[in-house]
């Protein structure tokens, strides 16, 4: 019979040998290639100390392939849980040093407990993607976990923070689950993400391509927009996912961290500059992010998507110590127009903050939807309407600022009062109207023009009569479609007071089973 010291020599030669088997696989071959491994990975992302690995024991079950007599422990995949910044989250990864980190059933039922634990204690779930993708020795087995993944993907929806960094390939249905979480980060050289690889596409389609061309992080930040953020290698990944956690409450119950207020009323050099940011020429760009500085504190904030849909910045901070999504048009790119990448980038992240309880900020310049064959072919009217719905859905406290062109669907869209914001404030260069003064002169006055012996002395006459009566935030100031016309320097002050009081806001919304955005 054993002794209970034989027993414990014995879990620790198991440990040992776990440990070991997978260092000798890990060093190799996931170096080389530029990659940490799973257990490297997640002692990057923890505290020191405080992972607690779960299933350490779980093994490989298939007995084809000649697998029976070298079955290796953790079957490919590492899950558990620890602490970042002190507050507890759950986390996986996918072990490529292992069958390729391939999805097999006993992975698929760590990970799919892993994901249970986390959503049954209300915390943020990490997974770290570095696989094959679905084990092909274990067919519908591995698939049906795919989709048994997909189903707590969406059960953990808006309840706690799923986030996904891709660390190597994803491939197949598996790019299906990161989709579906809240954030997904990539790492610059080591990571792919397509449903079809390059070989796959010549065949079918016999177009040549590469696997950055289809699938790479540039492809995937700037134009797909699938990834989120891209780390320039995977310390920077996960320190941008560390910040993101620190945004964000463990839950959609629990509030976010609160940190001291960096500012007092004073107002601040950051704030006076407001007072010349905006330019006298009606079409001159200027940096919006110049307003976002000012009001959050110490001019701070992590941009979501920073290069998507670079018309609209998608971007949380926080004002007196309290987290806040922002969602600024931007001037710089395409006049801060609204297309579909845009409408849907802010859509979605409107939709986040609101899950998540995190208030709105919203900072308004926008001289309408973008006209075009490929924007009205590809579905403007459908993707636009996602940021309506999304705005008029979400019932966290929400703030416009209005700095200069609301124009026509823009200024509806765009946090106006009609769709539920709750404090409305706009600079005195604010420009609430149909359209521009231009466009607006050339349709009212067409004729008269025509007919004009001076045509441009006539035309700048009628552009400056329609810019004071049409082309100001007074109009909409007299029926309360804005509260306050505000001097720039005061923002920061605006908004913090508006946020104290609505930070006890209360919403009743109809009961329904969900509503039908037009996805
Ligand atoms: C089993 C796999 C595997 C898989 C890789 N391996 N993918 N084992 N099932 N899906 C194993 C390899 O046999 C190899 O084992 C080890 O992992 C490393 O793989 P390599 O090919 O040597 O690595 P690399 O050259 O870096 O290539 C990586 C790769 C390639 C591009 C990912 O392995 C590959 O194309 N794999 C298949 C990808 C795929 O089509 N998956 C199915 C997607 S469909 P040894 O023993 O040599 O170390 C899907 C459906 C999901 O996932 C359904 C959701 C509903």
């Amino acid at each position: 019979m054993s002794t209970t010291a034989d027993r414990i020599a014995d879990l620790a030669a198991r440990r040992a040998e776990v440990v070991e088997i997978a260092e000798k696989r890990a060093v190799d071959r996931q170096h080389a290639k530029g990659k940490l491994t799973a257990r490297e990975r997640i002692e990057l992302l923890l505290d020191p100390g405080s992972f607690t690995e779960l299933d350490e024991f779980a093994r490989h079950r298939c007995t084809d392939f000649g697998m029976a007599d070298n079955r290796p422990y953790g079957d490919g995949v590492v899950t558990g849980y620890g602490t970042v910044d002190g507050r507890q989250v759950c986390v996986f990864a996918q072990d490529f040093t292992t069958l390729g980190g391939s999805m097999g059933e006993a992975f698929g039922l760590k990970v799919l407990k892993v994901m249970d634990l986390a959503l049954s204690i209300g915390c943020p779930v990490i997974g770290i993607n570095d696989s094959g993708g679905a084990r092909i020795q274990e067919g519908v087995v591995s698939l049906a976990h795919y989709a048994e993944l997909g189903m707590r993907n969406v059960r953990a929806s808006g309840v706690i923070p799923q986030i996904s960094l891709l660390m190597g390939p994803c491939a197949g249905g598996a790019v299906y689950s990161p989709a579906i979480t809240d954030f997904t980060v990539m790492v610059d050289g080591t990571s792919y993400m397509f449903v079809t690889g390059p070989e796959v596409v010549s065949a079918v389609t016999g177009e040549q391509t590469t696997l950055d061309e289809l699938g790479g992080p540039a492809v995937n930040s700037e134009v797909s927009g699938n990834a989120h953020y891209v780390g320039h290698d995977e310390q920077d990944a996960v320190g941008w996912v560390q910040t993101l956690l620190g945004y964000l409450p463990s839950n959609n119950l629990d509030p976010a961290p609160v940190y001291a207020a960096p500012h007092g009323p004073e107002p601040t050099e950051r704030d006076l500059r407001l007072d010349s940011l905006i330019p006298d020429a009606e079409n001159q760009g200027y940096d919006v992010t110049e307003a976002i500085r000012a009001v959050v504190d110490d001019g701070d904030y992590l941009e979501v998507q920073p290069e998507y849909a670079r018309n609209i910045i998608t971007a949380l901070g926080r004002v007196d110590g309290h987290s806040v999504g922002v969602v600024a048009n931007n001037p710089l790119v395409n006049a801060g127009a609204l297309d579909i990448a845009c409408s849907e980038k802010a859509a979605r992240f409107v939709r986040f903050c609101d899950a998540f309880n995190i208030p709105l900020i919203t900072f308004a310049d926008v001289p309408g939807y973008l006209p075009g064959v490929a924007q009205e072919r590809n579905g403007i009217v459908r993707h636009g309407a996602k940021l309506i719905y999304a705005y008029a859905e979400a019932t966290v406290p929400k703030i416009t600022v209005v700095l200069r062109k609301a124009y026509g669907g823009g200024y509806a869209v765009m946090g106006s009062k009609h769709l539920g914001a709750d404090v409305n404030l706009a600079w005195p260069t604010a420009e609430i109207a149909v359209m521009g003064a231009v466009g607006a002169v050339q349709i009212l006055h067409r004729k008269a023009l025509q007919g004009a012996e001076d045509r441009q002395a006539l035309a700048a006459r009628l552009v400056d009569e329609y810019q004071r009566t049409f082309s100001n935030p007074y109009a909409a100031a007299e029926r309360g479609y804005v509260d306050r016309v505000i001097q720039p320097a005061r923002t920061r002050l605006e908004v913090s007071t508006a946020l104290r009081l609505l930070r006890n806001k209360r919403t009743v919304v109809p009961t329904r089973k969900h509503g039908n955005i037009p996805l």
